[in-house]
């Protein structure tokens, strides 16, 4: 089998995204199907125009979606998100048949690209949740602490982010989590820093990580730090960005985590939600954070994009005759 190029989920972060969820209507998993192949294009074209602006497009494909557009295999682990309720806080699972991940240096090359897939899905998808984040100040989050910090790099990325040949169909692969988060910034501004800092475990100006005693159990780089059974760290790479809007009050975290696995990923939500099992502890960070989508996708590779699979049903293709026996006569020997 060729070895399939992974999509650009690897990129650098860039100075803006756009986040683009969308649900395919009754009767619209034809165009989508269309669509696909031609995504890699528009992104090029629009790419093209301001080479240095480093535009990427990362398409994901929900559960549901993937057993309404396509024939065939399946990735192992493609699932709908699951809705978490704890005690006290909530993680709701919002519809989502595809995700646009627009990254950039420009607004204008993802609002452009944006705009190019929204023409391409008129009446056959609809738009459910578009968010346009920034990068605001050195790398920092909405919350003013910089984020992306203890992010895989080099081969440690590849091995936490790309399916690997334990499913071979979808080898290069990768899954993707998405959840809006609305901060409360008036009861996050009322905090001291030092209390801020325990919230995420870091300092805020220098961004050093604090002591394993200086942390508390809630601190949100304590929940979301996990092992495998071997005592072995296990990553995700988040691409997170701020978005807002001011004037209405709006002051928000875009979290975009991918993995090989997205149990890993939904390991560290639990954590969040319903309590650290080392604990109980649930985040500190959702004392100001609201949940108020979530969404799963699988994320297979460009390959397979640029040439899908049929519609669910399509009969078998006959097998592609030997080149090297094309009178069929080692056949007939074998027999
Ligand atoms: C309200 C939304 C969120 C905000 C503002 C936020 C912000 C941050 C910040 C500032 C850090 C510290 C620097 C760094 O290592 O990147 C961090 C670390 C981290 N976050 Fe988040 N995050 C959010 C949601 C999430 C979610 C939903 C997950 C997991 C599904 C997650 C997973 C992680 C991990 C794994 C780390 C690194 C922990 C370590 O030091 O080992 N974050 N986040």
């Amino acid at each position: 089998m060729q070895p399939s190029d992974p999509q650009a989920v690897l990129a650098p972060m860039t100075a803006a995204a756009v986040f683009m969820v969308a649900t395919i209507d009754d009767g619209g998993e034809d165009a989508i199907r269309e669509l696909l192949p031609d995504l890699a294009a528009l992104c090029r074209t629009v790419g093209s125009r301001s080479p240095d602006g480093r535009l990427t497009l990362v398409t994901g494909i929900g559960a549901e979606a993937w057993d309404r557009l396509f024939d065939g295999p399946r990735p192992a682990h493609l699932h709908p998100f699951v809705e978490l309720r704890g005690d006290v806080h909530h993680a709701p699972a919002t519809p989502g048949d595809l995700l646009f991940h627009i990254r950039a240096e420009r607004v204008d090359l993802c609002f452009e690209l944006a705009m190019l897939i929204t023409e391409r899905l008129a009446g056959a998808a609809t738009v459910v949740d578009e968010v346009h984040g920034f990068r605001y100040f050195d790398d920092r989050a909405m919350l003013a602490f910089v984020d992306g910090v203890e992010n895989p790099t080099g081969r440690a990325a590849v091995d936490a982010v790309l399916v690997a040949d334990d499913d071979p169909d979808f080898a290069g692969s990768s899954y993707v989590i998405v959840q809006k988060y609305l901060h409360d910034m008036d009861a996050w501004n009322a905090m001291a820093v030092e209390a801020q800092e325990v919230v995420i475990g870091r300092r805020k100006a220098s961004n050093l990580e604090l002591s394993d005693e200086e942390k508390a159990p809630g601190s949100h780089n304590v929940v979301t730090n996990i092992t495998d059974d071997d005592g072995n760290e296990l990553k995700i790479l988040r691409e997170n960005m701020p978005f807002g809007a001011p004037g209405r009050g709006e002051f928000g975290t875009y979290f975009i985590g991918y993995a090989a696995d997205p149990a890993v990923t939904g390991r560290m939500i639990e954590n969040m939600f319903v309590g650290d099992p080392r604990s109980g502890a649930t985040d500190l960070i959702l004392d100001v954070s609201t949940a108020v989508t979530g969404s799963l996708f699988a994320v297979p590779t460009a390959t397979f994009l640029d040439d899908p699979p049929g519609p669910p049903g399509t009969p078998a293709a006959a097998p592609e005759p030997d080149p090297d026996d094309s009178l069929g006569i080692g056949k007939l020997a074998a027999d």
